[in-house]
C-alpha cells in the first residue's frame, strides 16, 4: 500500500505549481504525490555511481515500454517503433515542423489542452477549431464539423488528446475509426497525445490511436502517470519506417535526442517495477473524484463535473454562475487563494468552465473546495 495523504511541503521545492505559498494550487496538470521507493532506490544507485557523462538510451527502456503496452494495451509495438525525445510539448513542435508548411493548419477537438495551441501560433502556423458537441454535461465529436474541417485545402495535421485533456474523455474504438478514416482520406496527418494515457479510473482503460491504424504518430512520456515532468522524457511510437525516419531527423534538428541520465535510470523502473503505485494511484484519483462529487452535492453547489474516466482533470461546468471563467479564476486565486484553470483557454465552450486537478490529499482536496465554494458563492452576494 503506497500513501497518498501525507503531502511532501513542496513550497520549497521549486515547484511551479506550489511557487504562491498562501494558494492551494489546483491547477497545473502535476500530482502532489511522491514517486515509489524503487525510483528512489534507482536515482540513488546512479548517484552512488558518481559520474554523470552524456549517456546513452538503454536498451532496458524500449523493453520496458513494449513489454508494458502489450501487457497492459495489448498493443504489439517493437525497439524499430519507439523513438525517445525529451518531452511532448517539445516533440510535437519538431513534427509539426517537419511536416507543415508555413501558415499551413492544425485541427483540435476544442475545447482542448491549451499549450497546444501555443506551439502551433508559436512556430507560424494556424489553429482550427472543431468544437466538440456539448449536450446533458456529455462531449461528444461533431463528426459533420469534423468532416468539414478536415476538407480545408491547408489542413495538414490533427492533434487528438487521447485521453481528452480537460474534459477527461477516453475516445471510444468507435470514433478513433471514423477519425482515422476521415483523415486517411483526406491526407491529413494524426498526431495522438497518448501522455494521460495511463490515468483512468480503475478497470477502465483508455484506446491507442495505436489500435485502429499504422499510420499516426503517438506522443507519449512517463511523466503524467507517475508524475515524473522534471526528468524531461518522452517517446514516439510510430509504425511507419518512412515517417520514422523523419521524426529521428526532426528531433535531432531540434536537439531533442539527448536524453539524461536519470530518466534512461528512471523509465525502465517506472514502466517495469511501479505498477502497483499506478493503480493504486489511480484508485486514489478515482475516491477523490468521488469525494468532490459528493461535495458538491452536500453543499448544494450547482456544477457539473465533467469527468471522461481518464485524467486527474475535472472539467467543471460552472455556467450557473458565470459564463466568465476568466474573472471567476481571477476571484477565485486573488480573493479566495485557490489556483484553477480557466476554461476559455482551452477554446471551445470553456468561459463556462474551469479545471482542476484532484491529484493531491484529501485534505489539500478540501480545503481547495472550501474556497471554491466560498468563491462561487460569493458571486450571488454581489
Ligand atoms: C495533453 C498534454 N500533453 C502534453 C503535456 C506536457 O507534456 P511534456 O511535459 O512532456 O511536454 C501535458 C501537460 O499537462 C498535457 O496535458
Amino acid at each position: 500500500m503506497y500513501n497518498f495523504e501525507d503531502i511532501i511541503n513542496r513550497n520549497t521545492t521549486n515547484s511551479i505549481k506550489w511557487l504562491e505559498k498562501d494558494v492551494i494550487p489546483l491547477w497545473i496538470a502535476d500530482m502532489d504525490f511522491s514517486f515509489p521507493k524503487e525510483v528512489k532506490d534507482g536515482l540513488l544507485e546512479l548517484i552512488t555511481e558518481g559520474v554523470l557523462g552524456y549517456a546513452d538510451v538503454d536498451q532496458k527502456c524500449y523493453e520496458s515500454i513494449i513489454d508494458f503496452y502489450k501487457e497492459e494495451y495489448d498493443l504489439n509495438i517493437t525497439k524499430a517503433n519507439i523513438i525517445f525525445n525529451t518531452g511532448v510539448i517539445a516533440s510535437l513542435g519538431a513534427v509539426l515542423n517537419t511536416f507543415l508548411q508555413a501558415g499551413e493548419e492544425v485541427l483540435f477537438l476544442t475545447p482542448c489542452y491549451n499549450t497546444f495551441f501555443s506551439v502551433v501560433n508559436r512556430l507560424g502556423y494556424k489553429v482550427v477549431e472543431s468544437k466538440l458537441d456539448y449536450c446533458d454535461g456529455e462531449y461528444t465529436i461533431n463528426f459533420a464539423d469534423f468532416a468539414k474541417k478536415i476538407q480545408r485545402s491547408n489542413l495538414r495535421a490533427f492533434v487528438l488528446c487521447n485521453p481528452h485533456n480537460p474534459i477527461g474523455k477516453i475516445w471510444s474504438l468507435e470514433d478513433l475509426i471514423k477519425i482515422r478514416d476521415l483523415c486517411t482520406l483526406n491526407g491529413v496527418l494524426v498526431i495522438s497525445d497518448e501522455i494521460h494515457g495511463l490515468i483512468s479510473r480503475p478497470n477502465y482503460k483508455y484506446n491507442s490511436y495505436l489500435k485502429v491504424s499504422k499510420e499516426g504518430i503517438i506522443l507519449s512520456s512517463p511523466s503524467k502517470p507517475f508524475n515524473m515532468a522534471g526528468l524531461k522524457i518522452g517517446f514516439s511510437i510510430c509504425y511507419d519506417e518512412h515517417l520514422n525516419q523523419r521524426l529521428a531527423l526532426a528531433y535531432n534538428r531540434f536537439g531533442l535526442t539527448g536524453i539524461n541520465s536519470f530518466a534512461i535510470k528512471v523509465l525502465p523502473i517506472l514502466y517495469n517495477m511501479c505498477r502497483d503505485w499506478l493503480k493504486e494511484m489511480n484508485e486514489y484519483v478515482y475516491n477523490n473524484y468521488k469525494f468532490v462529487k459528493e461535495y458538491f452535492e452536500d453543499n448544494n453547489l450547482k456544477i457539473g463535473i465533467i469527468y471522461g474516466n481518464a485524467t486527474y482533470l475535472l472539467w467543471l461546468d460552472v455556467s450557473y454562475y458565470t459564463d466568465n471563467s476568466f474573472s471567476l479564476s481571477k476571484l477565485l486565486k486573488t480573493k479566495f487563494k485557490v489556483f484553477v484553470s480557466e476554461g476559455s483557454k482551452y477554446l471551445g465552450n470553456g468561459q463556462f468552465f474551469i479545471r482542476i486537478n484532484i491529484a493531491t490529499s484529501r485534505n489539500i482536496l478540501k480545503i481547495g473546495l472550501d474556497r471554491i465554494r466560498d468563491g462561487l458563492l460569493s458571486l450571488n452576494q454581489q
